[in-house]
Order: structure tokens, then sequence, then C-alpha cells
């Protein structure tokens, strides 16, 4: 296995049958993690990147298995934030010293693109120098062309999952893995930098499925990719499903950064959440980004993807304060401003 570890280093591409074979053994954990972690230094030194994340409205049009704000959960409580609301978010974000805002909604109707639109423009206008990131799910080209002249910067939208039956078990028919990779596409072609991403262990997924996401990275090239482990729901069809395991999504970090070492990996709050350290143990495996919630306390726990996530009731400030010094604790710290990826720098930009 270290062979193959060595040569994905080197070459940044395995072939579909070694992608599967070093998926499927996770025996050379600590080399993997350990090399990750260089490839990962070589770019971003110590640097974390930090997202403020407002999860602005929960409400879904679509009806995922997997996911607790789905359509059809009548016990979700539905929220909305008011325009004002969003721009006080990102008030408190602005002070505390986010320089990343990410808008992240169930797909609502209620945020037409006008809606939008105004959104983005009123924050690019209050905060220049700040990213906007938009995770809005799937809409036509236009409205992300239209997103992007109106100054939002990333947009992220996970794939899911790269094989046509798999996306099939996850989602209702009228969802399809060919709408989700056009919707990439024409992300990309619009000027986003986008971030795709998977769970780690969700029903039906096999070694065969991660070689196929694995290889859509390798042609996609996206500059975020987003990895957590699946985590029940218990108002959703996969209530009684396993969740994924923390090995195997700090495995699939490890395998991504080195895949491409200048990527922007999160500790996504999933892996916060199945284990007490989890962010910590990502950033060890290759992570390179956290994203604190901004969004007001009581709104938090409505956001609820999975059973138990994470939302720490404590103040953003506060909270950060917290994260900081966890992280100080692993030999990181917070980057200062927006947090671009270093890509085509060749490894140079971070000299610390
Ligand atoms: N467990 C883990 N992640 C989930 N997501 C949705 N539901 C769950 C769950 N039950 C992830 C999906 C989605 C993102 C917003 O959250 O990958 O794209």
């Amino acid at each position: 296995m270290r062979k193959l570890i060595d040569r994905l280093e080197q070459n940044h591409s395995l072939e579909k049958e070694e992608w599967i074979a070093l998926i499927s053994s996770e025996s050379e954990k600590e080399y993997l993690f350990a090399r990750a972690r260089i490839a990962s230094r070589k770019y971003y030194g110590n640097h974390v990147y930090a997202r403020g994340l407002i999860e602005f409205t929960n409400y879904c049009r679509n009806n995922c298995y997997y996911c607790g704000i789905r359509h059809d959960n009548r016990n979700a409580a539905r929220y909305r934030l008011s325009e004002e609301e969003i721009l006080q978010c990102c008030e408190n974000g602005y002070r505390i010293g986010f320089r990343t805002f990410v808008l992240q909604g169930g797909e609502d109707v209620y945020y037409t693109d006008e809606r939008m639109v105004r959104l983005i423009t009123k924050i690019k206008s209050l905060y220049p120098d700040c990213a906007l990131t938009l995770s809005i799910g799937e809409r036509p080209k236009e409205s992300y062309k239209k997103f992007h002249d109106s100054g939002a910067d990333r947009y992220l939208l996970r794939h899911e999952t790269a094989v046509d039956p798999h996306y099939r078990m996850l989602h209702p028919e009228e969802l399809t893995l060919r709408s989700r990779m056009d919707c990439l596409w024409n992300l990309k072609e619009a000027g986003f930098q986008v971030g795709c991403g998977f769970m780690a262990g969700s029903p039906g997924q096999t070694a065969e499925c991660l070689a196929e996401d694995m290889l859509f990275i390798t042609k996609f090239k996206p500059q975020m990719v987003g990895v957590g482990p699946f985590i029940p729901h218990h108002d959703t069809p996969f209530a009684g499903k396993t969740a994924g395991t923390l090995g195997q999504t700090l495995y699939m970090i490890g395998l991504l950064r080195l895949l491409k070492p200048d990527l922007l990996i999160p500790a996504t709050t999933a892996l916060g959440t199945i284990c007490e350290n989890g962010r910590e143990l990502g950033i060890l495996a290759g992570a390179n980004v956290i994203m604190p919630n901004l969004s007001p306390k009581e709104n938090r726990k409505k956001y609820e993807l999975y059973d138990n996530k994470l939302c720490a009731g404590d103040e953003a400030a506060e909270s950060f304060q917290h994260l900081k010094s966890r992280l100080d604790k692993i030999g990181y710290r917070f980057a200062e401003g927006r947090g671009d990826p270093a890509e085509g720098l060749g490894g140079m930009k971070c000299t610390t």
C-alpha cells in the first residue's frame, strides 16, 4: 500500500483498480496522514482557513433520503432568516475576524434569483474585502451566472456520489446525477471557485463508488472537496442505517490531500459530531478549512441535517476563541484574509 500512496503523492492520479485497492485496505493510515500533512504544509504551512457559515433557510423542496431537512419531514421546524438577520450574522462574523461568509440553505423557493442577487450585492458592497460562498443547491445555468456577476465568489455543491445507481439509492427519482454534474460544470463555467464532495459511509457506498468519486475529482479539479461521515437522522428513510466511520472519513481526507495538494478540504461539522476531537483529527489527516457557525443561536438546532449535529450553544466569538486554542494545541493557526486556494503557485505561497 505504501507504494500506491507514494505513487499517488508523485503522480496525483491512480487507476481505478489502484484506487479500489487503496480505499479497501486502510492499512497504512499513519503513513498516509504523515504524507498528507507534509503535502498540506507545502502549500498552506500550518494555516487553517476559517469560513463563517450562515445557515439562512432550512426550507427545502427536495427529498434526499439521508437529509433531516428534506421536504417531507413534517417534524422539522422550518425557519428562514430575513435579509437583516443575515446581514447581522455577517456583521458579527466580520468583527470576530471572518473574511469568508458561506450562505448555506435548503433549496428554498422563497429565495428567488432576484432575492439572492439583492443579498449578494448587499453583502459584497458592505464587505468588499470578503469572499462570499453560496451553497443553495441546483439552479439553472443563467442563475449561477447572475450570482457570479453580482459578486459571489465560490459555490459549494456536493456531488454526493459519482456512480449513478448509488445516486439513485440516495435520492428520489426527480433528482439525477446528470443534473448534479451539469450544475457543477455550469458553476465552473460561470467563474466560481467550486466545491464538490460526498459523505463517507453513505448507505450503499462501496470502495468502487469512492474510487469513482476520486476519478471524478481528478477530472473535475474542484477548488474544494467536502467529506463528512454519513450520520443517520431519525426522521428520514435512512433512520436505521449505519453511520459512516471516523476512520474512513479521515482516510479519504488523507487521500484527497495527496491527490490534489492545493485543495481546500474542510474538517466538517459532521466529523466533529461523530468524534469529540474529530475536526482536529481531520486537520491532522490533511484538512485545512473549518467552518464555524455564525447563524443565530436559536436557529442552529433547527438546521438538523443529521442527529446530534454539533451546534455549540456559546456565542460565535467565544466558540471561535475556543477553536483557536484547540488548533493551537495541535500546532495550527487560523490564517488571515479570504483564504483563496493556493492553486498554481507550485507550493510557494506559504513560506511559514
Ligand atoms: N449525514 C451526513 N451528512 C449529511 N448531509 C446531508 N444529510 C446528511 C447526513 N444525514 C450532507 C450532504 C449535503 C450537505 C449539505 O450535508 O452531503 O450535501
